[in-house]
């Protein structure tokens, strides 16, 4: 005899399946911004990998990840970089893309060490992603961290806005 399932459970199991969604409930890694246990979706995540590889420095420091995320029907390949940082013994995982006009940043070889500069209108942010000058209204985006078998996932698709 097999095992019963309720109408509701069967559907919501069906779209999930169909979506390729896979939520778990994990808890966020830095302690500023958890508040406990949250559903995730982890068809979204990209895996940067281990936690205490990810707090050896020099930082800020770039790291590459590559993963196939399901973004409602369309499933795509993403290839690219973040930069990390560690502020009070938490990771800050900052996003490469200008806040301007989404240009790509890169370490600013010229200026101060640390810093990043946007080539396309000489957008300058500090080491952790604040604008110092030039266009940019506001910080890079940033990326909560969460912590899956000792690996930190970021949700690739969804950055955090910081606020001027
Ligand atoms: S797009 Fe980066 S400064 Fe304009």
């Amino acid at each position: 005899m097999g095992k019963k399932i309720s109408r509701r459970s069967f559907l919501g199991t069906t779209v999930k399946g169909a979506l390729g969604l896979v939520t778990v409930a994990i808890v966020p890694l830095n302690l500023l911004t958890a508040c406990g246990e949250e559903s995730v979706d982890t068809s979204a995540m990209a895996n940067l990998g281990p936690l205490d590889k990810l707090k050896e420095g020099p930082f800020p420091k770039p790291v590459n990840y590559e993963v196939t995320v399901q973004d409602a029907w369309v499933e795509q390949e993403l290839i690219g970089s973040v930069y990390v940082n560690l502020v009070e013994g938490e990771l800050l995982i900052l996003s490469p893309i200008c806040t301007h006009l989404g240009c790509t940043v890169s370490p600013n070889e010229n200026l101060e060490v640390g810093t990043f500069r946007c080539p396309c209108h000489l957008g300058i942010y500090d080491e952790y992603g604040v604008n110092i000058s030039g266009p940019p209204p506001r910080p890079l985006d940033i990326f909560k961290p969460y912590l899956v078998d000792g690996n930190v996932l970021i949700p690739i698709l969804d950055p955090t806005i910081r606020e001027a």
